[in-house]
Order: C-alpha cells, then sequence, then structure tokens
C-alpha cells in the first residue's frame, strides 16, 4: 500500500463564507467569524480541510465569484491579516485551508478587464475573449450563458462582443493568451506563497472553448423551457485543451513542499470522459469533484451501486476517487433525499473509497429553506425562476437563539434568512442527542478516521443484495468492513452466505452494537449499518 496523502485519507468541509459565522454583525459571515469555529470543525466533527467558497474583493453579482482581485480578501470578509490569523489558528488545530479559484472569469470591475475594454488596442485586449459581429450585428455564434440568456455583450465604444459564460458582469478570460495564463499562475503562487494547502477551481472544465467559435449543436428530442440544455455543449467549453493547464498547475503545485491539492469542478458525464481529467497517471486535477451521485443518479440502492461502481472501474491507476453529495449550487441532501435517507447519504459518503466532501450545515441535517420572491439574492432566481440557489445559502444552525448564533442577537437581518426550523436543528441542540444527524456523522467521521479501510481500503460490492439495498466490502490489509445500506422505507432482510457474524460498528439508528448474525441480518427502513467483520 502506498502511503496516502492528507487529501487522499481526509475529509474536506465546504464552507460558504457569507453563511458561517458573522463576528462583527453585519449580517453576513467573515473570516473572523470562522476562526471561532475551527474547534467545532477539528474537535467536535473532526474533519481535516476546510474548503472557503470566494472571499476575494468582488461587486458580489454572483457573491464572490465574481472576483476583482485575486490577491486580497474583501472588507466584507476581513483583511489579509485576518485570512493570516485564520491559517495559523487552522494549522495549531491540524486543520488543512483550501481556497476558491475561479479562472474561467473575473468580474468587469477586475483592473484586467476594464482596461480590455477600454480600447481594441488595450494591453490586456486579448485577456478576454473578443470577437467581431456577424454582418447582420448579431452575436458571434449561439452560446448562451448557464445563468440564462447570450453568452456574448456587445460592447458598444470598441465595438465587438465579449463572451460571458455566466452573467455578463463575468466576463471569460482567454486561456489561450500566455500571459493571461502567467497572470492567474501567480495568483496562485500567491496563495501557496501563504501557506494554503491547495485550491478548489472553479469550474475547471469551461477554461478552454473551441478556438474557431463553433456553434454548438442543438441537442435532440429537448423539448422543455430552459435555454441551456438545448444544446450540447461541445464548442463552449471541455477544449481537450484544458488538460494541458491541469498539468501546468499540477506542477506548480509539486513545487511546492506538503501536497498541495487541485481540486477541480468539472463536468461529470460518461466515466472515461471524466477520468481524464485526472491527466496521465495522475499528472492533472487531482480530485475532479465527482457529482455523479447528485446529477445523474436516482437515489435507488441499484442506480447509486451502478454509479460507484462505474467510477471505481473506470478510475485509472495512481488516482485517487472523491465523492459529493452537496454544495452551494444544489438543493441540500435532505431537501433532495428525506432526512430518513440523508442519514443512510452520510454513511454512503463516509464509508465509500475516496475523499469525501461535506457542505456546511448538511451535518444537521438542514435543508433548504423557501426563500421569498422579495427575500431572493442569487441572480439565478431572478433570471430562471425556480432555479435560484439562496435555499441550499442559508445561515447555519449554531443554537435556538435569535439568528441561531450565527450573529449577535441584535442583528437587525441576516444577508439570507434563516430556515425557521433551526430551532429544533442547530449544532447545540444536536450535540445533546445522542441520535441526531449530529451525532451519527461524529461517528461516522470518528470511524473512517480511526478505520485505514474505511479511509485507504479497497472497495468491492457485494453481490448477494435483496432490491433496495446496497452493501460493499471495504479492505484494507487483514481489517475488513462491510457497509449495509437500505436505501428504501420498508425493511430489509440480508444473508451474506460466507460471511457469519460481525460486530456492529455503527446504525444510523444509532442504537445497535454487539455481534450480529450476516447470514440473516434485519436491516430496518432507512437504515445503514458498518460492520467489523
Ligand atoms: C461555479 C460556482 C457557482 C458560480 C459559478 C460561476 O459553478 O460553484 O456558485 O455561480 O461557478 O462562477
Amino acid at each position: 500500500m502506498p502511503q496516502r496523502k492528507w487529501w487522499e485519507t481526509g475529509v474536506v468541509y465546504q464552507i460558504y463564507p457569507r453563511s458561517f459565522q458573522d463576528s462583527n454583525g453585519s449580517g453576513t459571515g467573515d473570516l473572523a467569524g470562522i476562526i471561532t469555529r475551527l474547534d467545532y470543525l477539528a474537535d467536535v466533527l473532526g474533519v481535516d480541510a476546510l474548503w472557503i467558497s470566494p472571499f476575494f474583493p468582488s461587486p458580489m453579482k454572483d457573491f464572490g465569484y465574481d472576483v476583482a482581485d485575486y490577491t486580497d480578501v474583501d472588507p466584507l470578509f476581513g483583511d489579509l491579516a485576518t485570512f493570516d490569523r485564520l491559517l495559523e489558528e487552522a494549522r495549531h488545530r491540524g486543520l488543512r485551508v483550501i481556497v476558491d479559484w475561479v479562472p474561467n472569469h473575473t468580474s468587469d470591475q477586475h483592473p484586467w478587464f476594464l482596461d480590455s475594454r477600454s480600447s481594441p488596442q488595450a494591453v490586456h485586449r486579448e485577456w478576454y475573449i473578443w470577437a467581431d459581429a456577424k454582418p447582420d450585428g448579431s452575436p458571434p455564434n449561439n452560446w448562451v450563458s448557464m445563468f440564462g440568456g447570450g453568452a456574448w455583450e456587445w460592447d458598444e465604444p470598441t465595438a465587438q462582443y465579449y463572451l460571458h459564460s455566466f452573467l455578463k458582469e463575468q466576463p471569460d478570460l482567454n486561456w489561450r493568451n500566455s500571459e493571461t495564463r502567467e497572470a492567474m499562475y501567480n495568483t496562485l503562487r500567491f496563495w501557496l506563497d501563504r501557506g494554503v494547502d491547495g485550491f478548489r477551481i472553479d469550474m475547471a472544465h469551461m477554461i478552454m472553448k473551441d478556438p474557431e467559435l463553433r456553434d454548438n449543436p442543438m441537442r435532440e428530442g429537448y423539448e422543455g423551457p430552459d435555454e441551456y440544455p438545448r444544446f450540447v455543449h461541445r464548442h463552449d467549453q471541455r477544449h481537450l485543451d484544458m488538460h494541458g493547464v491541469f498539468r501546468e498547475i499540477n506542477t506548480l503545485l509539486a513545487s511546492y513542499p506538503d501536497d498541495r491539492v487541485a481540486i477541480g469542478e468539472v463536468a461529470t458525464d460518461r466515466w472515461d470522459r471524466f477520468v481524464a481529467y485526472y491527466g496521465t497517471d495522475g499528472d492533472g486535477l487531482h480530485l475532479p469533484f465527482n457529482f455523479d451521485l447528485i446529477f445523474n443518479t436516482p437515489w435507488d440502492a441499484d442506480a447509486v451501486r451502478a454509479s460507484v461502481d462505474g467510477y471505481q472501474a473506470a478510475l485509472p491507476k495512481n488516482v485517487w476517487p472523491n465523492h459529493v453529495l452537496g454544495n452551494h449550487d444544489q438543493p441540500r441532501l435532505a431537501t433532495r433525499v428525506g432526512r430518513k435517507q440523508a442519514r443512510v447519504g452520510a454513511m454512503l459518503l463516509l464509508t465509500l473509497r475516496g475523499t469525501p466532501t461535506l457542505y456546511y450545515g448538511d451535518e444537521l441535517g438542514m435543508v433548504d429553506a423557501d426563500i421569498q420572491p422579495d427575500q431572493q439574492q442569487d441572480p439565478v432566481a431572478n433570471r430562471q425562476p425556480g432555479q435560484g440557489r439562496d435555499g441550499c445559502r442559508t445561515p447555519m444552525q449554531w443554537n435556538d437563539s435569535r439568528h441561531a448564533g450565527f450573529t449577535a442577537p441584535d442583528t437587525s437581518a441576516t444577508w439570507l434568512p434563516l430556515h425557521d426550523d433551526y430551532r429544533t436543528h442547530n449544532v447545540a441542540g444536536e450535540l445533546t442527542d445522542p441520535t441526531s444527524m449530529l451525532s451519527l456523522y461524529r461517528q461516522l467521521l470518528a470511524l473512517r478516521k480511526m478505520t485505514p479501510a474505511l479511509h485507504q481500503g479497497n472497495y468491492k460490492a457485494i453481490e448477494e443484495t435483496p432490491d433496495g439495498c446496497f452493501a460493499y466490502l471495504r479492505q484494507e490489509a487483514s481489517q475488513r468492513m462491510a457497509v449495509l445500506l437500505n436505501m428504501t422505507p420498508s425493511p430489509l432482510r440480508v444473508n451474506l452466505p460466507g460471511i457469519s457474524t460481525g460486530a456492529m460498528a455503527v446504525s444510523t439508528h444509532l442504537d445497535r452494537s454487539g455481534r450480529v448474525s450476516l447470514t440473516d441480518l434485519e436491516l430496518r427502513a432507512d437504515e445503514g449499518v458498518v460492520i467489523e467483520l
């Protein structure tokens, strides 16, 4: 067995900084707030790394994913000195820190873009993707923005269109320009030199487009109302040249000590295309985020097994898998599958082979809030009704006091309203309840940490399972763990011939222990168990 790296054996926890902890009564979370919660992450939960969504200076049109300066901190969140303190305090507790890097686009207020649009001859003109109108004045091609509407914005003074794959306030950088590339790599060096442990790379698969800017083909048979799925996104993203960039990033990180990590937000469709993000012999992204269980997989045992098996089988040698069940762009796990199955989801995520990424609040069973139109913040909510992402971004629920401990009780309002179930679902309350979701996460995290079979062992699906049950073995040397997940709301009987008995390590119901028979084991409704064989 090779010596595993920290980002292989560890667990990553995503913090959406606006919503984790406010330290100054602004109603929006900040870096100083995160510092006050590091003990929770290190000691109460026991995760290994935090990934913090963007906290850089930004006009906040897309809540920080529109970066106006890659090498500073927005005053809303603090300053560089506070970030350095966060890093030091995290280090002190054995926590790694991963920052979010947004290479596909900047804010339209970034000095590079302000210069770029100032004149066709501007020094930074080629740093963005400019193109002439068609003879009839229409945009250069049929590409559409992921946030709705066309992807090209006409710039009257310089008489060209610029590309924006998201909002028009988020112009796409031109990664084919070597100066842009070098400048962006310098922003990586800036944070690496400060001591960060790696990056989550936003929309990594989008950075390279078809150099000829060809039209996307229409998707056959699509009849829905949305524009984006109407096209096969063949030319506006995923140009194979992106792998060259990932190789360069990999090399850059490798020039620093201590295994800095590159995690990439990428498209997850076919496994052969997905595993290509790892590069050849692991010279690409270390962990291309695997969203297959969120996007492409119905929540049933056969489909989940097919996803996990398909991924494990497609993985090249010398690379490491990972799994994601929630983030700041998707409805929360407990909203998608319900709170009972969310416990099974927690067990799945924390017992699979591969680095798990947890989304803040999922450990409490937080569900999406219903945000009223007058309280909406996400630009997507206004442009594509029904698709807003505010619901999964509400403030963290720490206790049952006013504002849930997220900010001082006398703060007039929080940037997004809290979910009103914070009185019953919060850290303080769940800590005193031995069967709460938080108690389950703590047990699973502790078990994963102390069990090599779980944090680095191999994986094998178990065949002889009843319908509705997904089961697998994890093994490292002589240590063997069986995970059996009842993904249905009815009890199931499991009979694993050849394995007679084992010791119950944890049940999602948190009420079982001792030796159990595996030739006749009852899994209660929505129950998952981990058994040491
Ligand atoms: C990524 C981010 C999302 C953002 C988008 C544009 O998908 O996760 O929040 O809106 O990129 O930067």
